[in-house]
């Protein structure tokens, strides 16, 4: 693994404080690498995407997630799925970073998706909506490890509420290695 810092720009797809997919970002950034800076955008202050209010310039919610894109070495997306897909407020997010369309911040960006839900999908529908709108807005998303967590709810300690099994944790890590090194092959290119 490459010593030389990498910045990751971090986007949960749920806004609810309590989020179990926010507490697998928090784990995930525990296990990160040292040289690793993540910085959390909030994408609850977006407005929905209008093209009237685009032309008056973006709105600063969407002027710090682009610019919080645009500089990062890669971003990593924890989301829950709803009615078996992406939520919305996450897609419409992604449709405000997508915008212009020749020359947007997610042209070429290294991705990675993971999910949790107390159901037994581990979010695997929403993931996939996930990744076929990154297609189309040209970014790159790791094909994988995949991270499905299932049941979540039986996986956090009871009282912190920490993600704590240990096989959810030790496969978060390979995810984040695997990660680091999707980052590296276009950074290095
Ligand atoms: C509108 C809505 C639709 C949902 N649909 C699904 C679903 O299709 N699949 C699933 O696994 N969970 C579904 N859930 C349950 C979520 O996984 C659960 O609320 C989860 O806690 C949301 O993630 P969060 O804890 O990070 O906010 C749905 C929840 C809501 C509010």
């Amino acid at each position: 693994m490459s010593e030389n810092k990498l910045t990751i720009t971090a986007i949960c797809g749920s806004l609810r404080e309590g989020s179990f997919n926010r507490r697998v970002l928090k784990a995930m950034e525990e296990l990160a690498p040292k040289h690793w800076e993540i910085h959390h955008v909030d994408i609850s202050a977006i407005p929905l995407y209008n093209s009237d209010i685009e032309s008056h310039g973006d709105p600063q919610s969407v002027v710090e997630l682009k610019e919080s894109i645009r500089t990062a070495d890669g971003v990593l997306i924890v989301t829950p799925e709803y009615n078996m897909g992406i939520p919305g407020v996450l897609k419409n997010a992604l449709d405000w970073a997508s915008r212009p369309a020749r020359s947007s911040v997610l042209i070429q960006k290294p991705f990675a998706i993971a999910g949790a839900t107390p159901g037994s999908g581990g979010t695997a529908q929403s993931q996939a909506q996930v990744r076929q709108t990154l297609l189309a807005m040209n970014a790159y998303t790791m094909p994988g490890p995949k991270v499905l967590i299932g049941s979540v709810h039986e996986k956090l300690n009871e009282t912190t509420g920490e993600l704590v099994d240990e096989a959810t944790l030790r496969h978060l890590e390979k995810f984040l290695i695997a990660f680091e090194q999707w980052i590296l092959i276009f950074k290095q290119s």
